[in-house]
């Protein structure tokens, strides 16, 4: 029986590719056979890296593998709470389908891994549905929406070539992490002070 820890297995982080690499604006190909031992590996170290960078997402393309696969994962300071967009754990999705439910759009805060440091909102479809299988060939579907929707959304347009800026209509609600959290930090204390002179005032 096998029985060995991530550590003495050997932990993989793959190298992701950034915006510019020609890689990810290719078209990918379906995987032939999801249960293959090469493709198991890949999954596996996808999981890795994607935790160890960390990320909620990662397809295969962002490690320089242009296969229609991705992994992904929905957080608990993720999740919406709502009932299709629950805490789930790392989840693999081969040649996947991702369809619309409605036509019902919204403006979602997005990051990539292959664009470090940047996040924009991104228009998505609020609510779809997904298929495709794990790699024991089990089919992975669901209908979901949130943070879910989001992500499943952000990760099968890398498959297409697709990185969320090709997306924006909206150039102004893009920006540097640390400037977005520095400028929202600000409006914070803004708000805190107006509050108190609010209080103030109605107090003389
Ligand atoms: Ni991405």
């Amino acid at each position: 029986m096998e029985r060995v820890s991530s550590y003495t297995r050997g932990m993989t982080v793959l190298k992701i590719a950034r915006m510019g690499h020609p890689v990810l604006l290719e078209r990918c190909r379906p995987v032939a056979d999801p249960g293959a031992p090469e493709i198991r590996r890949l999954v596996r170290d996808m999981i890795e890296t994607m935790e160890d960078a960390p990320g909620a997402g990662l397809a295969a393309p962002q490690v320089h593998v242009p296969l229609r696969l991705f992994v992904f994962r929905v957080q608990p300071q993720r999740s919406t709470g709502a009932p299709d967009d629950t805490v789930i754990g790392n989840t693999v999705v081969i040649n996947p389908v991702v369809e619309p439910l409605g036509e019902e759009r919204q403006l979602r805060w997005e990051g990539c891994l292959s664009i470090p440091g940047l996040r924009a909102a991104v228009p998505r479809f609020l609510r779809v549905r997904y298929t495709g299988v794990d790699c024991d060939g089990r089919p992975v579907t669901a209908a979901v929406s949130g943070f879910h929707a989001g992500v499943v959304q952000h990760e099968y347009d890398h498959l297409d070539g697709i990185l969320y800026p090709m997306r924006l209509t909206d150039f102004s609600q893009m920006g540097f992490n640390d400037e977005i959290a520095r400028a929202e930090e600000l409006a914070l204390r803004l708000d805190a002070i107006r509050t108190e002179w609010a209080g103030a005032s109605s107090r003389s």
